[in-house]
């Protein structure tokens, strides 16, 4: 199975499966408050004064994740469903029968953000509105929870951080893995060196179907009476209303973010969290539309190269990812981070920790020049040897394989919205992913994409967060 494809189905698991590992504890959530890179610790004013008190959330963009998290956020005590916005008239109808005719709905989300009633807003809509409707709700005194990627190009970001930064509210990037506990295992086992200095991460997601290649079904009532198509496309270029890009935004540049942005970013994500990690500082991708060509111009297989410099107690490191949304062979992902003593494997209800620790002698016979000696050279080298390396010098540690499951019950897209809204309630703007942890994982997978159609290697500064 697709393992790291469960970092975007992990919600619909959530909702249609019957996971034995969930877990709905908010004291897990509890945990992570503070960890973000970086996040400031401001007191909010108008800040609920009671754990009772109800948080009113709406949210803007109703299509398929707009409806998990809506259901994840929900999950949590105290917390109100009031109004959504989105811009398919089908999707307006789906709200009120799917959550109740009493939810306000409108296609113009200015006019959530108007309502003095409604606390926060999640934002769900294809990557290329993220970054305006999250500053207008920011600006509006709204606190925000965005979907990943956080924004769609890497100039988005500071103006972002910014709106963050001067509003004082409470701001949550929507990469919900990290807060199952199996990352937080992962970021334990790191620090304690259990797999000693990590020097490789590597992750594949290959798919090979139509829907994992992002050809989502098109209402048969598609049309601009049902659709708001002026607004959907935003700044980009005009043109007539075309089914394929508003539903299946991704396929396309000027909305969505790739395979870069619809996957990567899950991945990295994991990785600055475990690793407690800024970012790569070069950013080299390469691809090419090979099968999907029904109009697409974001490329179907992507690899990518990301340099890690020295940072804090982390040594240098590279990162592979690869998508194949054409692989027709065998589909066999796996997500690793390799370190010198050992390995963490991600998998769908766990991680495998496997040890393995090399002997101080290096040994010598078999594949080794040591044949090639004379006669007497041979002697002469294992009297050497064994004169240099003791028994226990000749002894590896023996390898040892730990499988670790996530928490019985666990819900990690409902907790990372309890880690939200506990920080909303104690008035903390620092969440497990916060704008600027958010943007650090953004930026390199944007980078990648600039990679990609710039032909070139890009370089970052993943402290100062700018292009180098
Ligand atoms: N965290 C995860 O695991 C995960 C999984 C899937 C999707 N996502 C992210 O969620 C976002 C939405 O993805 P999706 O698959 O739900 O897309 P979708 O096409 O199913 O839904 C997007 C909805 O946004 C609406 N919309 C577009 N512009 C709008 C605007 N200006 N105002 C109000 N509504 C607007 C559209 O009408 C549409 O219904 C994307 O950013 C995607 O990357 C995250």
């Amino acid at each position: 199975m697709d393992k790291m494809f469960s970092f975007e189905i992990s919600t619909y698991k959530n909702f249609k499966m019957k996971r034995r590992d969930f877990i709905s504890s908010l004291g897990t959530v509890a945990a992570f408050s503070g960890v973000s890179n970086a996040a400031p610790f401001n007191i909010i004013k108008n800040l609920k004064n009671s754990p009772n008190d109800v948080i009113r959330i709406a949210t803007i963009g109703m299509g398929i994740q707009g409806h998990y998290d809506t259901k994840a956020a929900l999950k949590n005590p105290g917390v109100e469903f009031v109004a959504a916005a989105d811009l398919y008239t089908g999707r307006l109808e789906r709200v009120k029968a799917d959550f109740g005719q009493n939810i306000f709905t409108t296609r113009d989300y200015r006019e959530i953000l108007n309502r003095k009633d409604i606390d926060a807003v999640l934002i769900a809509t294809p990557d290329h509105w993220h970054d305006k409707i999250t500053i207008d709700a920011l600006n509006a005194g709204k606190h925000v929870y965005c979907e990943k990627p956080m924004v769609q190009a890497i100039n988005e970001g500071h103006p972002v951080i910014n709106a963050w930064k001067k509003s004082g509210k409470t701001m949550q990037v929507g990469s919900q893995r990290i807060s199952g506990s199996v990352f937080q295992e992962a970021k334990k086992l790191i620090a304690a060196g259990e797999i000693g200095q990590v020097n490789y991460v590597e992750s594949n997601n290959d798919r090979f179907s139509a829907i994992g290649a992002w050809n989502y079904s098109i209402p048969t009532d598609a049309s601009p009476a049902t659709v708001d198509w002026d607004t959907f496309l935003k700044d980009t270029a005009k043109m007539p209303f075309d089914a394929n890009r508003f539903f299946r935004w991704r396929n396309y540049k000027n909305y969505g973010t790739g395979v870069a942005g619809d996957l990567f970013v899950h991945l990295i994500t994991g990785v600055h969290y475990v690793m407690d990690s800024k970012g790569p500082n070069r950013i080299f991708a390469s691809g090419g539309l090979r099968y999907w060509k029904e109009g697409r111009d974001v490329p179907d297989v992507m690899v990518a190269i990301l340099d890690y410099p020295k940072s804090g107690n982390l040594d240098p490191f590279q990162m592979v990812l690869r998508v194949n949304f054409a692989n027709a062979g065998a589909i066999n992902n796996n997500t690793r981070i390799i370190g010198s003593e050992g390995q963490i494997d991600f998998g769908w209800d766990g991680l495998t920790l496997t040890k393995k620790k090399l002997p101080k002698a290096p040994g010598y016979g078999n594949y080794d020049s040591y044949f090639t000696f004379s006669e007497s050279q041979q002697k002469d080298f294992e009297k050497w040897y064994n004169e240099k390396y003791s028994e226990a010098d000749r002894k590896g540690e023996p390898v040892k394989e730990i499988k670790i499951k996530g928490k019985e019950g666990e819900d990690e897209h409902a907790n990372h919205f309890g880690n939200f809204f506990e920080n909303i309630r104690k008035g903390s703007q620092a969440t497990i992913e916060d704008p600027i942890f958010g943007f650090r994982a953004a930026a390199p997978v944007l980078a990648c994409n600039d990679s990609y159609f710039q032909k070139k290697p890009i370089s970052w500064d993943p402290v100062a967060m700018k292009l180098a």
